[in-house]
């Protein structure tokens, strides 16, 4: 059985952890990049799929051609932040299932099925950006998610058009500068949106 985290470890992950819009100049290592990697590949996938196909933006030509599929004011983020994530996935995902669920025949439970496999890829890598966030703030990191970009140009840009490759969203990772974030929005109360049924 897991232990408890720490009320600290806590307030890192969750509680005084913000979605950052600027970035201090303190670079991050293709170390650091790995071992979010090995982080987030842990944690669950559907018949542990494993459809996120991740790109890390990290050359400055890199950023800039992701920043010229961005909106306006997201563009600045990309550009400066020492690392930006592209969450894509993979639709054909259930190829690689032989190897990555042995123990059964997953890959017959989706062929011949695109439109399961979509929805599948996009709630499974969806969680797994969750999971590189989460990874990111547990080793001292701070993130920067965005969706507000033209993804049919990110899949071009990024994945060569191949129409089995999408992206999702993207994350800035790095270290938040603290004068770029708003005051924290509102969170809802347990009884707003829940109910034990
Ligand atoms: C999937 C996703 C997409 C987002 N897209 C954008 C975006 O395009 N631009 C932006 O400035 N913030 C974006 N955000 C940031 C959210 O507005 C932010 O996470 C939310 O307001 C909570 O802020 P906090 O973590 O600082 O409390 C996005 C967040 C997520 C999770």
């Amino acid at each position: 059985m897991a232990d408890t985290l720490s009320a600290d470890a806590l307030d890192i992950i969750f509680r005084e952890a913000r979605s950052y819009n600027g970035w201090l100049d303190k670079p991050v290592s293709d170390e650091q990049i790995h071992a979010i990697y090995e982080l987030l590949k842990m944690a669950p996938t559907s018949a542990n799929m494993q459809p996120a196909r991740i790109v890390w933006v990290k050359s400055d030509e890199a950023k800039q051609q992701l920043a010229d599929c961005a909106m306006e004011g997201n563009r600045d983020k990309i550009l400066t932040a020492p690392v930006t994530a592209i969450i894509g996935y993979d639709i054909d995902f259930h190829e690689e299932l032989p190897w990555l669920f042995p123990h059964t025949d997953a890959k017959s439970w989706f062929e011949g099925d695109e439109e399961g496999r979509k929805e599948g890829a996009f709630r499974n890598s969806s969680l797994q950006g969750a999971y590189l966030m989460i990874a990111a703030r547990a080793l001292g990191l701070d993130c920067g998610p965005m969706s507000g970009f033209d993804n049919a140009a990110v899949d071009k840009a990024f994945f060569g058009d191949d129409p089995k490759h999408r992206s999702n969203f993207i994350c800035a990772i790095g270290h938040g500068d603290p004068k770029s974030i708003f005051d924290r929005s509102p969170r809802p109360d347990f009884d707003t949106f829940n109910r034990i049924a």
